[in-house]
């Protein structure tokens, strides 16, 4: 029996509204603006590093049962460690996004478990960095099916199962470059607009079918995470290069603070959430300049990163 027994009572440290009893001091520090997710079943793909580990644990300290996934399984393992450490209940599986028939197969499995699931974060993704003019096709299908496919697979899987829940939502992590685009990320964008253009139909048919299922995009800006380090790209491109540099300078938000304000944002049933102030900034400079952005980022991004060709 690993779901724990959540007594609701007055929260000390704010003398207001009710949060779950059992919670140690840690969890009702950080979980004090985090209600809403308490006794709630979550399900993160990804979940063995960055984003999806940190939103795994945030969801865990605000009282969730988390059903984490990923294909990295020592990741994953870890997350998982750290989740049982923080007493709340889960279930980790090795899975791969693209796998259409696994992935339904796996939110049967999920709702068997838990008895229902709530929420959905389809956060697993891929970089890839390479001109139009040199990328392989292959390279395009593979940060499609993972970026896009991965996206529509888990909220497809799982749409029957929220809807039936009562109280859904799903949240699909899209980028910074599902808003613009910028050289060497032809299939990057390609795939994170695509998330964009779904999950924001996906919401108004669900207020339009006045299904219980709210759905959120998620727009991070630069993260401190593994993504440009297990980044793939075309033959001759000095990644290494490329690593340094958005490490050092492009990255501004930890993982941390990101899944605390995705959370918040999926908390008060946000559309989108645009994750870091690099995200705020630069989505206000492409709304001013309209396709005029394309100019300007035609002649910054060849000096920050090196051609991709
Ligand atoms: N880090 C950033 O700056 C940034 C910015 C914008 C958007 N994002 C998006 O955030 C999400 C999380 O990325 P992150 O930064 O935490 O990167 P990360 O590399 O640290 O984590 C991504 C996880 O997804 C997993 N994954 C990859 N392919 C998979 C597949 N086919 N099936 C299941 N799992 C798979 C990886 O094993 C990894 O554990 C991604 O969708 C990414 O595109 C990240």
């Amino acid at each position: 029996m690993d779901h724990p027994h959540v007594v609701h009572a007055i929260n000390p440290l704010e003398g207001g509204p009710a949060v779950p009893a059992n919670l140690n001091r840690e969890q009702l520090t950080r979980g004090v603006d985090m209600q809403g997710f308490a006794g709630k079943v979550a399900v993160v793909t990804g979940a063995g590093s960055g984003i999806g580990q940190a939103l795994a644990l945030e969801l865990a300290r605000s009282g969730a049962k988390v059903a984490i996934s990923d294909v990295n399984t020592e990741g994953l393992a870890e997350t998982e460690a750290r989740i049982k450490a923080i007493g709340a209940p889960v279930k980790a599986d090795r899975l791969d996004v693209t796998e259409r028939e696994a992935f339904e197969l796996y939110a049967d499995s999920v709702v068997e478990h838990f008895g229902t699931v709530n929420q959905i974060y389809n956060n697993a993704g891929i970089a890839y960095v390479g001109d139009v003019e040199v990328t392989p096709y292959k390279d395009f299908e593979r940060v499609m099916d993972v970026d896009f496919w991965g996206v529509v697979n888990g909220t497809k899987a799982f749409l029957p199962h929220l809807i039936a829940s009562g109280d859904g939502h799903i949240v699909n992590v899209s980028s910074l470059f599902g808003i613009f685009s910028v050289p060497g990320q032809a299939a990057y964008n390609s795939a994170k607009f695509a998330v964009r253009g779904f999950t924001e139909a996906l919401r108004q048919e669900m207020a339009a079918a006045r299904h219980p299922v709210k759905v959120t995009t998620v727009h991070p800006g630069g993260i401190k995470t593994a993504i440009m380090r297990n980044a793939t790209a075309v033959e001759g491109f000095d990644k290494e290069s490329l690593t340094r540099t958005f490490d050092k300078w492009l990255t501004i938000t930890t993982p941390e603070r990101a899944a605390h304000i995705i959370l918040e944002a999926v908390r008060k049933d946000k559309a989108r959430v645009l994750v870091g102030p690099d995200a705020k900034v630069l989505d206000f400079i492409v709304r001013m300049s309209g396709s005029g952005y394309q100019r300007l980022f035609s002649t910054v991004m060849p000096r920050l990163v090196p051609n991709a060709h």
